[in-house]
C-alpha cells in the first residue's frame, strides 16, 4: 500500500504535501516524491527512504514553489525502492507538456500497454506500472486533462487511486479511484486529496468520497492576476464517471479529531494504541450492551437478524492479525452461537473454488477495510450466494461498503503498523456477534448477563493489565539476545499464541512460532534448548492442568517459561520464570485480556533492539495488492 496526497489552492503546495506525507507515511516508506506545477512547468523531487529525506531535498532546493502539487510515499510492488521507481511518474504530451501521476494500486494490463506506448515512441525510464499510466494519459491528452484521464482509465485493468496534473493546466487537479481508497477534502480556497482522512483533518472536516470508477476535476485559481499570492481565489469541482457521466456527490462531515491521530506524549503510535485500549474498547462497546434486557444491540445487523439466527455456517475471512481475531471468532461462534464456523485466510479461500451452501454467512474482518485479498474473498463468497458481513474499523472503506451488513470496530484510527487495539476491537465485535445470535437461540439469559457484565468491566480489566508494562519490559530485557521464541496456548488462547508470535516477529525481527500447546510434542519441542523463551498462556480454565503439563515438558528441556496467568493463581510462580497476570474472566472473554501482555512483550523487545517500532522493515499498514 502507498499513500497519496495532492493539493490545489491558494497556498504554497510543497509544505502542505510534506505534512500530509508524514501523516501517511505509515502506509509505505520505501521512497517518496512530489511534483509541483506552475505556469513555468513541472518540478519533480524524489528521494529513497523516509519522507524526511524528501523534505530536506525540498528545503535545500529553496525554489520549489507552486500552488498545485501531488505527492506519494511508496511501498514497492512493481520495481524496487529506487529513486527512478519512486512516484510521481511522468509522460510527455504531443505538445510537449508534462503529465504527472501518483498512484496507489496495481495496473494489471501494464505490460500490454507498455508495449503499445513504446511503439508510439514513449521512452520508459522506470519498471513501474504507474509510468505506463502516465504515458497513456499523456498520449490521450488533447488539451483537456479530465478527458485524458477518463479515456486512459477506460483502458486500464486493475486497481487505482490516482492524482494527476498537467502543466498546460496549472490550476487543475484530476483524481480518480477504483479499488483503492481516496477522499477529497474541501478546504478554504483549496482542495486536498488523500488516501485517508489523517492527511486531511488538520485542514478541513468537509469531504467527499469517490466511488469506484469516479473521477473528480478540482480547480482553484486566482480571480485576477493581482491576487495570485493572496486571495480571493475561486474554486470549483466536478465529479463524473470514467465515461463522463456527471455524478453529484454529497459533502460529508469527517468523524475524526486531530487529537486521535497525534502522537501526544507517547514515543510511538504502537504504544499509544496499546495504552488507549481501555478507552478504545469502551467506545467499541458503547451502546451495544443492554444490561436490562441482557441483550446485545447491534444496529448494523438488526435488518439481518432472521438470517443470522437461521445461519447454517459462518466463514470468517481475513489476513494477518485480523485472521487471528477471526480464529478466535471461530471458537466464539461455535461455542456461544452454536453455529459451525471456519476462519480462512482470504488469500487461500478466494482461489480454492469454495463451496458456499445455503445459509452461509461470510464475515470479513479488517482494520483498514482495504486489504485486497479480504475484499476479493468477500466478493467471491457474495457471488456464490453468501450473506456478507463486515467487522471493519475504517468507516466507508471498500469492505465496509461491499458488505450487506456489519459492525464497525469504533476503536479510532490505528496508525502503528503493528495492529493492537484493532485486534482487540475485532475480537470484541466477534464476541458481541456470537452473543447476539446465541441469546436469540439457546443461551440462557443468565449466562448472557454474566458475559455482558464482564464485557462492561473490560476497560477496567485492560487497564490493570497495562499497569504491568514496566514489569513486562524488565522481563523482556532478560531474553532480549535470544533469537527464537515459542508462544503456546490452548483453546481460545491458541490464536492468542499465534498473534503473540506475529507481533514479536514483525516489529522486533525475532523469530517466533505460535502453536497449540499440545502440538509442541509433535515436533517443535526439538527446538527447545537451554534458555529458550517459551511463552505460555496459562490462564485458569478447562485446559489449565493440561497447559501446566505442557509447561513442565518445555521446562524439562531447558525452556525459560513466561506465563500469562490468572490473577490469584498463587501456584503459577512455581511453574514459570516470569508471570504476567490478567483478571479472571470466563474463557470466551480471555483473549481480550491475554493478548495485551503479548503486545507489550513485542513492543518492549522492538524498542530494546533499537528498531523503528511504527515503521518495521518491509511492512506497510495495509496490503492493498495481492
Ligand atoms: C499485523 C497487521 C497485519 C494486518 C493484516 C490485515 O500487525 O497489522 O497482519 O492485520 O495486514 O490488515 P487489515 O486488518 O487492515 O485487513
Amino acid at each position: 500500500m502507498c499513500g497519496i496526497i495532492a493539493y490545489v489552492g491558494s497556498k504554497p503546495a510543497a509544505p502542505l504535501l510534506v505534512e500530509g506525507l508524514k501523516r501517511l507515511e505509515y502506509r509505505g516508506y520505501d521512497s517518496a516524491g512530489m511534483a509541483i506545477v506552475t505556469d513555468q512547468g513541472t518540478r519533480i523531487l524524489k528521494a529513497v527512504g523516509r519522507v524526511s529525506v524528501l523534505e530536506d531535498q525540498a528545503n535545500s532546493a529553496g525554489d520549489v514553489v507552486g500552488r498545485l502539487g501531488i505527492a506519494h510515499t511508496r511501498w514497492a510492488t512493481h520495481g524496487g525502492p529506487t529513486q527512478v521507481n519512486a512516484h510521481p511518474h511522468t509522460g510527455t504530451t504531443a505538445d510537449g507538456h508534462t503529465v504527472s501521476v501518483v498512484h496507489n494500486g496495481i495496473i494489471e494490463n501494464h505490460s500490454t500497454l507498455r508495449k503499445y506506448l513504446a511503439e508510439k515512441g514513449h521512452k520508459f525510464v522506470s519498471e513501474t506500472d504507474t509510468e505506463v499510466l502516465s504515458a497513456l494519459i499523456a498520449q490521450l491528452y488533447h488539451g483537456d486533462l479530465e478527458a485524458a484521464v477518463q479515456s486512459a482509465l477506460r483502458e486500464i485493468k486493475g486497481a487505482y487511486a490516482i492524482a494527476v496534473t498537467c502543466d498546460r493546466e496549472p490550476h487543475t487537479l484530476v483524481c480518480a479511484r477504483k479499488g483503492s481508497p481516496l477522499i477529497i477534502g474541501i478546504a478554504d480556497q483549496a482542495y486536498i486529496v488523500a488516501s485517508d482522512a489523517s492527511a486531511i483533518v488538520s485542514h478541513t472536516t468537509q469531504v467527499i468520497t469517490l466511488d469506484d470508477y469516479q473521477v473528480a476535476k478540482l480547480c482553484a485559481g486566482p480571480n485576477d492576476s493581482n491576487t495570485a499570492a493572496g486571495g480571493p481565489w475561486s474554486v470549483d469541482f466536478k465529479t463524473t464517471t470514467i465515461d463522463n457521466v456527471p455524478v453529484p456527490l454529497e459533502i460529508q462531515e469527517l468523524e475524526l479529531d486531530l487529537e486521535q491521530i497525534e502522537l501526544g506524549s507517547y514515543p510511538h503510535y504502537m504504544l499509544k494504541e496499546i495504552m488507549e485500549q481501555p478507552e478504545a474498547i469502551r467506545d467499541c462497546l458503547r451502546g451495544r450492551i443492554d444490561m436490562r434486557e441482557a441483550r446485545v444491540v447491534l444496529g448494523g445487523l438488526s435488518a439481518r437478524t432472521r438470517e443470522l439466527v437461521r445461519a447454517k455456517r459462518f466463514v470468517l475471512t481475513a489476513q494477518g492479525t485480523a485472521y487471528h481475531a477471526g480464529l478466535i471468532g471461530e471458537y466464539l461462534i461455535e461455542d456461544l452461537a452454536r453455529v459451525p464456523a471456519r476462519c480462512e485466510y482470504a488469500s487461500e479461500f478466494r482461489y480454492r473454488n469454495p463451496i458456499i451452501e445455503d445459509g452461509t454467512i461470510i464475515t470479513a474482518i479488517s482494520q483498514s477495510g482495504e486489504t485486497a485479498d479480504t475484499l476479493a474473498a468477500l466478493r467471491e463468497a457474495k457471488e456464490r450466494g453468501a450473506l456478507a458481513l463486515g467487522a471493519v474499523n475504517a468507516v466507508g472503506s471498500s469492505i465496509a461498503r461491499e458488505t450487506d451488513a456489519g459492525v464497525y470496530l469504533r476503536v479510532g484510527p490505528e496508525i502503528g503498523v503493528a495492529s493492537t487495539k484493532a485486534f482487540v476491537g475485532q475480537v470484541a465485535v466477534l464476541t458481541l456477534l456470537a452473543l447476539y445470535i446465541g441469546r436469540r437461540k439457546h443461551l440462557p439469559e443468565l449466562a448472557v448477563r454474566e458475559y455482558l457484565a464482564e464485557l462492561d468491566r473490560l476497560p477496567a480489566h485492560i487497564q490493570r493489565v497495562l499497569e504491568q508494562s514496566d514489569h513486562i519490559n524488565q522481563c523482556v530485557q532478560q531474553y532480549i539476545d535470544r533469537n527464537n521464541w515459542l508462544f503456546l496456548g490452548r483453546g481460545y488462547n491458541y490464536p492468542v499464541a499465534l498473534e503473540g508470535a506475529l507481533k514479536l516477529k514483525e516489529i522486533s525481527y525475532i523469530h517466533a512460532e505460535g502453536m497449540p500447546a499440545a502440538e509442541m510434542k509433535h515436533g517443535p519441542i526439538a527446538l527447545i534448548d537451554d534458555g529458550m523463551p517459551v511463552v505460555f498462556i496459562a490462564t485458569k480454565g478447562s485446559q489449565y492442568e493440561k497447559v501446566l503439563s505442557n509447561i513442565a515438558e518445555a521446562r524439562a528441556r531447558g525452556g525459560r517459561i513466561i506465563a500469562v496467568a490468572t490473577e490469584g493463581d498463587d501456584t503459577i510462580h512455581s511453574h514459570a520464570d516470569s508471570v504476567f497476570f490478567v483478571p479472571a474472566v470466563p474463557e470466551p472473554l480471555q483473549p481480550l485480556l491475554t493478548s495485551i501482555p503479548l503486545q507489550l512483550v513485542a513492543y518492549h523487545a522492538a524498542v530494546l533492539r533499537g528498531h523503528d517500532v511504527d515503521k518495521p522493515r518491509n511492512l506497510a499498514k495495509s496490503v492493498t495488492v495481492e
